[in-house]
């Protein structure tokens, strides 16, 4: 077993972090305040490579395994999660979605566009009442022979109004339950897709959550993802991986309220001396390190996993839960450590404490992540 990252991991990791403060850092309380979309910032992260790192180079992508993935994506999250989870649904859901499982065609139509970031996507699965029991879909997408006609809403949908393309998931035939529902993609602009208000979020207040609704739509039929009937597998499979990005989102926005904290703890004295030097800060200081490193440990595991071509259901999940939970646990205690400092916006982590709340609930609730890790280990 070699725990040691390779030389381009490294490199991939400092460009990232190098990246993250130079570039991420400036305004980026300013997009929470305002909730403005990241634009130019997710501009040059295409640029760069972040939003197609997996992504082989014949359709534009960066051709890297998953640990780089997870290596960049805690670094941009340490500095603004609003970056992070357009690279991680850009990443993990649209793009590997489609070259997973789409045709030549589409992956030469939408993923050539979508790995060079000069185009953004979204994945529309949650609906306003199907989050968690995605079986339950509305969006029905019925089939009319060379085209689907598509109705319905989706709600909480991130990147709502900056993507171009949307992979929505729908029913076509009720009778067969999860066996009868299809994705497909959907483009921006197709008349009868309209754009709902956008969501007034707690955090990641810079990306744009939209509800979408769907009026008649005509959806080509080589526009669906895979077989009739895949849409259900498709979302899962994908989620699967997606749920190593969240993971890795939550650990970087942990890491980044640790690093502040332990810095402040040095600067900042109380009865005579530096507050890290008392017990109190520095054990606090112990269980979040400790946590921090657990949570990269499940991560990076997940995402050797996936690597290697093994299951990551289990370890990715595992990852997604402990890590989320984790990033709660570790920013609340680094705005504690901040004491008033960390209860105004300038410090940062009060920022992070509101970002972190949501890797306990997308792609899963950590309640989700229970009963795919239980299922696991209750299987004969
Ligand atoms: N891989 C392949 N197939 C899978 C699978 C996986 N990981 N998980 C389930 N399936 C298959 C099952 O094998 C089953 O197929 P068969 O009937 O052919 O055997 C089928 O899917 C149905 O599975 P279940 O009976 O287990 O389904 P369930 O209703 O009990 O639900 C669940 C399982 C895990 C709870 C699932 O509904 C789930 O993951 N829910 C959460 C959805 C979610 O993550 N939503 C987040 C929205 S997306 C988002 O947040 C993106 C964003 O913008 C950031």
């Amino acid at each position: 077993m070699d725990f040691n990252l390779t030389e381009e991991h490294i490199m991939i990791r400092d460009a990232a972090r190098e990246f993250a403060k130079t570039e991420l850092l400036p305004g980026v309380i300013e997009r929470d305040d305002k909730q403005e979309f990241p634009k130019e910032q997710i501009k040059k992260m295409g640029e760069l490579g972040f939003l197609g790192m997996m992504v082989d180079p014949k359709y534009g992508g960066g051709g890297m395994d998953t640990i780089s993935y997870v290596l960049a994506m805690e670094e941009i999250s340490k500095v603004d999660a609003s970056c992070s989870v357009v690279m991680s649904v850009n990443n993990s859901l649209v793009c590997w979605g489609i070259e997973t499982y789409g045709t030549e065609e589409q992956k030469q139509k939408y993923l050539t566009k979508l790995a060079t970031g000069e185009i953004i996507g979204a994945f529309c699965l949650s609906e306003p009442e199907a989050g968690s029991d995605a079986t339950s879909q509305k969006t029905t997408a019925i089939d009319q022979g060379d085209h689907y006609i598509l109705n319905g809403t989706k709600n909480w949908i991130t990147n709502g109004s900056t993507a171009s393309v949307y992979l929505v998931i729908a029913q076509t035939d009720v009778e067969k339950g999860h066996k009868g529902i299809n994705v497909l993609i959907v483009e921006k602009g197709m008349p009868g897709f309209e754009l709902g208000p956008k969501e007034n979020k707690l955090g990641i207040r810079g990306s744009d959550t939209h509800s979408l609704m769907f009026t008649n739509v005509k959806v080509p039929k080589e526009n669906r993802i895979g077989e009739d009937g895949f849409g259900f597998k498709f979302a899962m499979k994908t989620l699967a991986g997606g749920r190593i990005g969240i993971a890795s989102q939550a650990l970087g926005i942990a890491s980044g309220a640790y690093e502040l904290a332990l810095q402040y703890s040095k600067e900042r004295k109380a009865f005579g001396k530096e507050i890290s030097r008392h017990q109190a800060i520095a054990f606090k200081l112990a269980d979040m390190a400790t946590e921090i490193e657990a949570a990269r440990h499940l991560c990076m595991k997940a995402a050797w996993d996936k690597d290697q071509h093994a299951n990551y259901d289990l370890s990715g999940a595992m990852a997604k839960l402990y890590a989320a939970d984790m990033a709660m646990r570790v920013t609340v205690e680094a705005v504690q450590i901040h004491g008033g400092y960390g209860f105004v916006k300038e410090y940062h982590v009060e920022r992070m404490m509101r970002d972190a709340k949501i890797t306990q609930i997308y792609e899963g609730t950590s309640e989700i992540q229970k009963i795919v890790i239980s299922r696991s280990v209750l299987k004969d």
